[in-house]
C-alpha cells in the first residue's frame, strides 16, 4: 500500500470514529425511555424530511431541523410533503402518534439505518423531537455554518419521550441589570434546547421598571433609570459605594410582543413578573401618590436590598396596578400572571393611618393580613380577565388567595404547605434553584451574591417533597431556576451563571422521578459543552475544576485529595511550587503533607489548581466551643483546623461564626509539647455586622484548667473601607502547652449610623494555626 493510501484510510477511519464516538447518546435531558440500537442512519444529500403538509405543527418543527442539517451539512436538505414516491427512501419522517402515549409534550423517535421516523401528538412534541434529533447528531450540527469531513449519522434508538413536570421553568431577572431583546431571545433558544418551556421575565423591581405602559410613561421615564449604581458587592465597601454612573433601559410593547412571538414558535411560554406590594421603588419614583407618604421623595433604587417604601393599598394604587395589568394581559396571551409578593416589609402600613384604619374596617388582624388582602383583591381582577396569579410563596402569610399558584423560594416549607391547602406549586427554593450563587470556589469565581451552590448540588434536587401524600404531590407542577442579576451585570456572565447549572435543572424537571447518577449526568454534560460552545455559550467550566478534599491521618500527615467531576481525564500535579505538566507525577492517590505545602495540579481538561496547606500542631485536633452559636457554623468540628485557610471574606461557609456574643473556643493539642506562636483570621464584614472582635485572648494551659501565660491584645482596625481579613498573631517564644484556648470579644450591637444598626455583630475566625 503507498503511503498516501494509507495515510487516506487511516484519516477515512479517524473521522468515522471521531464521529461515531461523538454521537453515544449523549442525550440531555435524557428521554423517559429508550433503547440503543444497532448501526445509524446517514444523512445523505439524498436525505428529505418528508411531512404531512396539512400539519403546521410538523412542518414548522422539520423545517428547523432541515435548516440546521442544511447549514452544516451543505446538503440540500428541505421539507417535502408526503408522496409516493418518498415512502420508501431513506428519509426522515414525521407522522402523527395516534395511540395517546406522547402527551401534550411528547414523541416517539424510531432511529433505524433505513429511516427515521418522528411520531408526536402536538407541534410541541415534534419540536421536541427535533430537539432530540440534534442531540444524536454529531455535535457540530450545532455549528453556525457548514462544517467539512464529519458524518452525519444519527445512532439507532428508540426512543419514547415525554415530561416528568408540565412546569420547566428559567426566571431571568432584568430589573437589576437589564438584558437586551437579543439576548432574552438568545436565552429563550438556549431554553428550548433544553426542553424548558417557560420563561418567568422578572420585569419590575426597586432598581428599574422594564415594560413600557402606555397609561402611565413616567414609569419608563423615570422608573427605568437609576442614577448610579452601588460598586462591588452590596455590603462590600462601609460607607456605600457608588459608580456615579446612570443605568436604565427598557422594552416598548412592540418589542414584547416579539419576545413573546420568538418564544411562542420555540414552544416556551411567558409569564410576566409585576412585584407588588413590595420592590415597587422604581414606581414609586415615577408615581409617588401609589405610596402611603405621598410627600417623601423617592427614587429609583442604587443598591440591592429590601425597601421599606412600598405599594399602598388604596384604591387609586388598586386602579394603576389594574390598569398596568391590563396592558400587561393584553401583551402575554399566557395563563399565569406573577404578581410578586415577596419581601415586602410592613414599616409603612404600621405607620400610615390610612392603612390602619382599612385594617380596622375590613377586620383584619395584621398587616400580614392586609398584604393578603392586596393579593387577594389583584387576584379577583386577574381572574376575572380569565387568568390566574403566580407568586412568591409570601403570599401564604396571612392566608392565600384562593387559586393562587405559589412559587416556593424560601426552601421548600412554603411550597408543601400550599400543596397541603390544595394550590398549585412550582418549586425553586434558593438552596437548590438560585443560579446566581457561586458555583465554584470564590477566590476564583467572579463576585457573586453569596451561597455556595455547584451543579452537582443542582442535580441532586427532588422537586417533589416526600412529605406530601401521592394527592398532595399532584399540586407540584415543577420546577424553576432563577437568576437573578444584582451582581451579572452582563450577558456573558448571565450564561456563566446559567450554564451549564441550567441544564442540570432541565433534565431533574424532565426524567422520570427515581435515582440520578452525576457520573452518567457528568459524561453527558460533557458532551453538551460541546454543542454550548458551538453555540459561543459563556458556559462555566467548574465541572472540570480540580478541588481539595483533606482528612488527617493518625500518622499524623495531612492527607489530599484531589476531587474532579469529570471521570475521564488525568490530574498531574507537584509539591516543589513548579508548574505542572504532563509529564508531572500522575495523581492516583491523596497525596501526604508532613509539611506546609502548595500543591498545583493540573488536568487533561485544562482545570488548574493552587493552593496551600498548613501543616501546624493543631491540624485535624478536636476543641469544644463555650458556646451554641459556634457549633452550628461548624457542625463537624472540622473547619477551625482542617488544614485550609479561609481565603476571602466572600465565602462566609468556610468561616466559624458567633451572632451577639463572645467566641470562645478550646483546642487540644494532645500532648505537652513547646508553643511559640498562635495566629488566627477575624473576618471584617461592616455591612453585614460581621465585625471583627474588639479583643482577643489566647492562653495556654498544661491540664485543661489553669491557664497562664495568656496574650491579650486589642484588634485594631477601622471600620471603613470594604470586606477584609485580619490576622491576631500572639508570639510565644518558649511556652509548653497541650489546651489552646482563644477568646474572642464581640463588638455589641452595631451602634447607629451603620446599614443594621441596633442588631447583634457576629465575630467570625478560620483556622487556628500553632507552631
Ligand atoms: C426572592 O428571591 N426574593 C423571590
Amino acid at each position: 500500500m503507498n503511503r498516501l493510501v494509507a495515510f487516506l484510510l487511516c484519516l477515512s477511519i479517524s473521522f468515522s470514529l471521531i464521529a461515531q464516538s461523538d454521537n453515544a447518546y449523549n442525550l440531555l435531558p435524557f428521554p423517559a425511555q429508550f433503547a440503543g440500537k444497532d448501526g445509524h442512519f446517514t444523512v445523505s444529500t439524498a436525505t428529505r424530511i418528508v411531512v404531512n403538509a396539512k400539519d403546521a405543527g410538523q412542518r414548522a418543527a422539520a423545517q428547523t431541523l432541515a435548516n440546521q442539517l442544511k447549514t452544516v451539512s451543505g446538503f440540500p436538505i428541505a421539507v417535502a410533503p408526503a408522496s409516493p414516491a418518498l415512502a420508501k427512501g431513506k428519509h426522515i419522517v414525521f407522522q402523527a402518534h395516534k395511540t395517546g402515549k406522547c402527551g401534550p409534550e411528547g414523541y416517539i423517535l424510531n432511529v433505524s439505518p433505513d429511516r427515521v421516523v418522528v411520531e408526536a401528538e402536538t407541534p410541541k412534541g415534534y419540536f421536541y423531537a427535533v430537539q432530540t434529533l440534534l442531540q444524536l447528531l454529531p455535535t457540530a450540527v450545532f455549528s453556525p455554518a457548514k462544517v467539512d469531513n464529519v458524518a452525519w449519522n444519527i445512532p439507532a434508538c428508540q426512543i419514547l419521550d415525554r415530561p416528568r413536570y408540565g412546569y420547566r421553568g428559567l426566571m431571568l431577572d432584568v430589573s437589576r441589570n437589564f438584558m437586551p431583546v437579543s439576548f432574552v431571545k438568545r436565552f429563550i433558544d438556549l431554553m428550548a434546547m433544553h426542553k424548558f418551556n417557560t420563561f418567568h421575565w422578572h420585569l419590575t423591581d426597586d432598581q428599574g421598571w422594564r415594560i413600557e405602559i402606555k397609561k402611565y410613561p413616567k414609569l419608563t421615564q423615570i422608573g427605568s433609570r437609576r442614577k448610579e449604581t452601588v460598586v462591588g458587592h452590596n455590603a462590600e465597601n462601609y460607607p456605600f459605594k457608588y459608580d456615579g454612573k446612570e443605568y436604565g433601559g427598557f422594552y416598548t410593547q412592540a418589542q414584547i410582543a416579539e419576545v413573546v412571538r420568538y418564544a411562542a414558535a420555540r414552544h416556551i411560554t411567558i409569564i410576566p413578573e409585576i412585584e407588588m406590594p413590595g420592590h415597587a421603588l422604581a414606581a414609586l419614583a415615577s408615581y409617588p401618590e401609589l405610596s402611603c407618604d405621598p410627600a417623601k421623595k423617592y427614587e429609583v433604587a442604587t443598591r440591592w436590598g429590601i425597601f421599606k417604601d412600598v405599594y399602598c393599598p388604596n384604591e387609586s394604587t388598586f386602579a394603576f396596578l389594574q390598569n398596568v395589568l391590563t396592558e400587561v394581559m393584553a401583551l402575554f396571551p399566557g395563563k399565569y400572571i406573577h404578581i410578586g409578593g415577596d419581601e415586602c416589609p410592613k414599616d409603612a402600613w404600621n405607620a400610615s393611618a390610612f392603612c390602619q384604619d382599612l385594617i380596622k374596617k375590613l377586620k383584619l388582624k395584621d398587616e400580614h393580613e392586609l398584604q393578603s388582602y392586596f393579593i387577594q383583591r389583584i387576584e379577583k381582577f386577574v381572574n376575572s380577565k380569565g387568568r390566574a396569579i403566580i407568586g412568591w410563596d409570601e403570599i401564604l402569610e396571612g392566608g392565600l388567595a384562593p387559586n393562587a399558584t405559589v412559587m416556593s423560594w424560601r426552601g421548600t416549607e412554603g411550597g408543601i404547605e400550599a400543596a397541603k391547602q390544595k394550590h398549585n406549586v412550582v418549586m425553586t427554593p434558593g438552596d437548590f434553584c438560585y443560579l446566581d450563587q457561586y458555583q465554584g470556589n470564590p477566590v476564583q469565581e467572579p463576585l457573586a451574591g453569596g451561597g455556595f451552590l455547584p451543579i452537582e448540588k443542582v442535580y441532586s434536587y427532588e422537586p417533589t417533597p416526600a412529605e406530601l401524600t401521592p394527592e398532595q404531590q399532584k399540586y407540584i407542577l415543577g420546577v424553576q431556576g432563577n437568576v437573578w442579576t444584582e451582581y451579572i451585570p452582563t450577558t456573558q456572565h448571565v450564561e456563566y451563571m446559567v450554564f451549564p447549572r441550567a441544564s442540570a435543572l432541565a433534565e431533574i424537571g424532565w426524567i422520570p422521578q427515581g435515582p440520578r447518577n452525576f457520573e452518567d449526568f457528568a459524561v453527558r454534560l460533557k458532551e453538551h459543552l460541546k454543542r454550548l460552545s458551538y453555540l459561543n455559550v459563556n458556559y462555566s467550566k467548574r465541572l472540570l475544576d480540580i478541588r481539595a478534599v483533606t482528612q488527617f491521618t493518625d500518622a499524623d500527615q495531612l492527607q489530599v485529595r484531589l476531587e474532579k467531576l469529570d471521570s475521564d481525564s488525568k490530574m498531574y500535579y507537584t509539591t516543589n511550587g513548579k508548574q505542572p505538566s504532563t509529564s508531572s507525577t500522575e495523581y492516583f492517590t491523596p497525596i501526604a503533607l508532613k509539611k506546609t505545602t502548595t500543591i498545583k495540579a493540573i488536568s487533561s481538561a485544562g482545570a488548574q489548581f493552587e493552593e496551600t496547606f498548613y501543616i501546624h500542631r493543631a491540624k485535624g485536633k478536636s476543641y469544644t466551643y463555650a458556646n451554641a452559636a459556634a457549633e452550628k457554623s461548624d457542625p463537624n468540628k472540622k473547619k477551625l483546623t482542617d488544614g485550609q485557610v479561609a481565603q476571602s471574606p466572600r465565602n462566609k461557609s468556610e468561616w466559624v461564626s458567633v451572632s451577639g456574643g463572645d467566641l470562645e473556643v478550646t483546642i487540644d493539642l494532645g500532648d505537652v509539647r513547646p508553643v511559640t506562636k498562635i495566629s488566627a483570621n477575624f473576618l471584617k464584614r461592616i455591612s453585614y455586622n460581621d465585625f471583627p472582635p474588639t479583643s482577643v485572648e489566647i492562653g495556654l494551659s498544661q491540664d485543661g484548667t489553669t491557664y497562664k501565660d495568656a496574650i491579650s491584645q486589642p484588634v485594631k482596625y477601622t471600620l471603613e473601607g470594604s470586606w477584609g481579613i485580619l490576622p491576631v498573631v500572639a508570639d510565644f517564644k518558649t511556652a509548653r502547652a497541650r489546651y489552646v484556648r482563644i477568646k474572642a470579644k464581640n463588638a455589641g450591637p452595631a451602634s447607629a449610623g451603620f446599614p443594621r444598626e441596633g442588631l447583634p455583630t457576629a465575630v467570625s475566625v478560620d483556622e487556628v494555626v500553632v507552631e
